[in-house]
């Protein structure tokens, strides 16, 4: 009776990882691939998954079986010793082949889909759109052909091939959107490339930096937006104009990206000092500098990164003139 209740237990408990496994956001299944490469990533997760759930019903159906067929009975003296068994040649060989199958398949199935996963198909011929994305502690710069730049928020065409030149300009970071492909590293004095071809319109919010890079690691994230070719062309000749005639709102962006998550949202101060008020915000030489070489002396407190590095001219211009126009920040309000 007792055996009866440990299998039907087991069996709900192996018909439940399937269950939880393909719950979907916040399960453990990769979300609804909008590129071929995450389709490849997909595909390659479910067969280990598959293969790594029948070895598991095999060695656990095996177990369950040896603990009940060989469990101790009262009727048999508990020093009585058992037959003892010495090699069983067909056996050994069983049991050394068939793992060897199982993970070889696994291997030529993985390999199989290598050049799928890196897109190695999507960057052979036809025009490839490429867009720098620039690492930085702890934001996503993204430069479009032409120079115009946007935060934390990549703007794609659809159906265009994409390879993103990932660089970094402090510690290594990695870029990952689940429905695109795989994640790729930014790291310092190198440059990484991610190829792929967006397939479905829509916009993918779960973008992260899957590598620990600091203390603000956890808002590292990104959105990236697929929509239709013409929308994106005009979207991206909009703000090569805007952005070159300062008219954008490159500044707000700016602030948003790369100051707010550390000091807050209204320069109030959260793991970073407050800089609402503070003198250095509108003084543009200290600015630059702070910018440029961060903060990371003995004798300050708090540790900057030097978030404005690879910035183009027009970008500090953007965000001096931000902060002098929000009263907030630059502290008009609280002199009155
Ligand atoms: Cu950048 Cu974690």
């Amino acid at each position: 009776m007792r055996t009866g209740w440990l299998i039907l237990s087991l069996c709900s408990v192996l018909l439940f990882l399937p269950e939880t496994a393909s719950a979907g956001p916040g399960g453990t299944a990769p979300p609804d691939p909008a590129t071929e490469e995450a389709g490849a990533i997909r595909d390659v997760y479910w067969v280990a998954l598959a293969t790594s759930l029948v070895v598991l019903v095999l060695v656990e159906a095996a177990l369950l079986l040896f603990v009940v067929r060989f469990r101790s009975r009262p009727e048999t003296s508990p020093d009585v010793e058992g037959p003892q068994i010495h090699g069983n040649t067909r056996l050994e060989v069983v049991w050394t082949i068939a793992p060897a199958v199982a993970l070889l398949g696994l291997a030529v199935f993985t390999l199989a889909k290598t050049p799928a996963v890196q897109g190695k198909r999507a960057s052979a011929g036809g025009e490839v759109l490429r867009i720098r994305v620039e690492a930085h502690q702890f934001y996503w710069q993204y430069v479009y052909p032409g120079g115009a730049v946007s935060l934390d928020l990549l703007r794609l065409p659809l159906g265009r091939r994409v390879t993103l030149e990932l660089v970094s300009f402090d510690v290594a970071h990695s870029w990952w959107v689940p429905e695109l492909g795989g994640k790729l590293d930014a790291i310092p004095g190198k440059v990484n490339r991610l190829h792929f071809r967006p397939a479905r319109a829509g916009v993918f919010r779960d973008g992260k930096c899957a590598e620990f890079c600091g203390i603000q690691h956890a808002v590292m994230a990104t959105t990236v937006e697929v929509v239709e070719p013409r929308k994106f062309n005009a979207w991206i000749s909009r703000l090569r104009q805007t952005q070159g005639s300062g008219t954008s709102n490159l500044g707000r962006q700016t602030y948003e990206a790369a100051c707010a998550k550390c000091h807050g949202p209204e320069g109030e101060g959260d793991i970073g000092p407050q800089i609402a008020g503070s003198g250095t915000i509108t003084n543009r030489t200290a600015m630059r500098r702070l910018l440029l070489e961060g903060q990371d002396t003995d004798a300050a407190e708090s540790y900057m990164p030097p978030v404005g590095r690879g910035w183009p001219e027009r970008q500090f211009e953007a965000l001096l003139q931000y902060l002098r126009a929000s009263t907030t920040l630059s502290g008009e309000k609280s002199r009155g």
